[in-house]
């Protein structure tokens, strides 16, 4: 855990600054790699800066968290060793046996799982609801019973959208919090806390990583009570990133508004190119006036996004084998890295849903837009769709 530092607000300083001072014994402009386990006292209890253990805290970690709150306009950020650790964290932290949480009818895959397969048998009950649709999540809140709202936007693989203020008043009416995972918009483009919600997710793995490069996830908190929940169940469940993967996360972090302008520019491309090619039945993208959540996305996103996703005409077989033909575009799970990703979310990110209310059209495919230059994408996608 770390407090927010104060330095300018503007995004692009706090990405670079906040979190850390340069180290005072050699001036290291970076966050240096502290690979230590442990911490030597000065006498029994005399702990250097709280430093004790490298579970309960690490320089390297604390120096990440303290810019993951700053970039989130947060009291607290906490780094996890992937996105589901810190899904885990939360849920145990924040839910008991007996308690309702509320999540999105088209959630990550994994988030799905996580709750129905993990967080169901110890007691936790679930109510799946399209999250872009305020009054459906409405109606499956149980006041008193049900403990947090759980948001994707834009969401995973269907890029719907939620009104994060209006979920809030939702959700703290009936005496619950607001979580909204950020993954897919970034903190670059959407500041949930400030619209309400208290509790921000990431897998940081994704646009906060940035380089594909690093398995992680994060929390940051709006309330420092559940802040001191987390930090306790953090250091407790131990699901903690190592020294490395918190440097690589924090030094993706620094460039993520000048990676996020040009993914957002490159999708808007593609986006484009394929809303006109014939072999394309329709193009999920919250920057194109045609997708339901378009006004929202307006008014509570900076821009759109680097993720597209769109159906093929072609069916299912038409789908896959576009997935196999693209060359700039590569196969892959994953999302958020600065080369572009295609993928079969039925077969592949979402086959755990499959079967399930949440399952996803076999003639969907993915697309991470990448920074490459924006020609070479999108005649990688014309000879693919040839
Ligand atoms: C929206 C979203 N949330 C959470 C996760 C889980 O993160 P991780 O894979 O880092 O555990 C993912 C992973 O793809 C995701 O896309």
């Amino acid at each position: 855990m770390s407090e927010q530092p104060e330095t300018s607000s503007r995004f692009e300083t706090l990405a670079i600054h906040a979190g850390y001072e340069p180290d005072p014994t050699t001036g290291a402009v970076i966050p240096p790699i502290y690979a230590t386990s442990t911490y030597k006292q000065d006498g029994v209890g005399g702990l250097r800066n709280g430093y004790e253990y490298s579970r309960s805290g690490n320089p390297t970690r604390a120096a990440l968290e303290g810019a993951l709150a700053a970039v989130e306009g947060g009291a607290a950020g906490f780094a996890f060793a992937s996105g589901l650790a810190a899904e885990d964290t939360l849920i145990r932290s924040l839910l008991a046996p007996g308690d309702h949480l509320v999540i999105p009818d088209d959630a990550y895959g994994g988030t799905f799982r996580l709750v129905d397969k993990v967080a169901r048998p110890w007691g936790v009950e679930h109510s799946a609801a399209p999250v872009h649709d305020t009054d459906a999540v409405a109606a499956v809140v149980r006041p008193g019973e049900t403990r947090l709202v759980w948001a994707e936007t834009p969401t995973n693989p269907l890029l719907n959208v939620a009104d994060i203020a209006a979920l809030a008043e939702v959700a703290h009416a009936a005496g619950a919090l607001l979580v909204v995972d950020n993954t897919f918009a970034s903190p670059y483009l959407q500041q949930p806390l400030a619209l309400g919600a208290d509790v921000v997710v990431h897998s940081t793995t994704k646009y906060v990583g940035g380089h594909s490069d690093v398995v992680g996830g994060a929390l940051v908190v709006k309330d420092p009570e559940v802040a001191e929940r987390i930090a306790f169940h953090q250091n407790s469940m131990g699901a903690v990133p190592g020294p490395f993967d918190a440097f690589l996360t924090h030094r993706g972090l620094k460039t993520l508004p000048v990676r996020m302008d040009r993914h957002c520019d490159n999708a808007e491309r593609v986006a484009d190119f394929l809303s006109s090619h014939p072999a394309v039945g329709e193009v999920i993208y919250p920057g194109l006036e045609s997708h339901p959540g378009h006004e929202v996305a307006r008014r509570q996103m900076r821009r759109f996004g680097g993720m597209v996703s769109f159906r093929v005409t072609g069916g299912r077989e038409a789908a896959l084998r576009l997935c196999e033909r693209t060359r700039v575009f590569t196969l892959g799970e994953s999302l958020g890295g600065v080369e572009s990703l295609v993928e079969h979310p039925g077969l592949m990110t979402h086959a755990s849903v499959a079967g399930t209310d949440l399952e996803v059209p076999d003639d969907l495919v993915r697309l991470s837009v990448g920074i490459e230059h924006a020609d070479d994408l999108v005649a990688d996608l014309e000879q693919a769709l040839a």
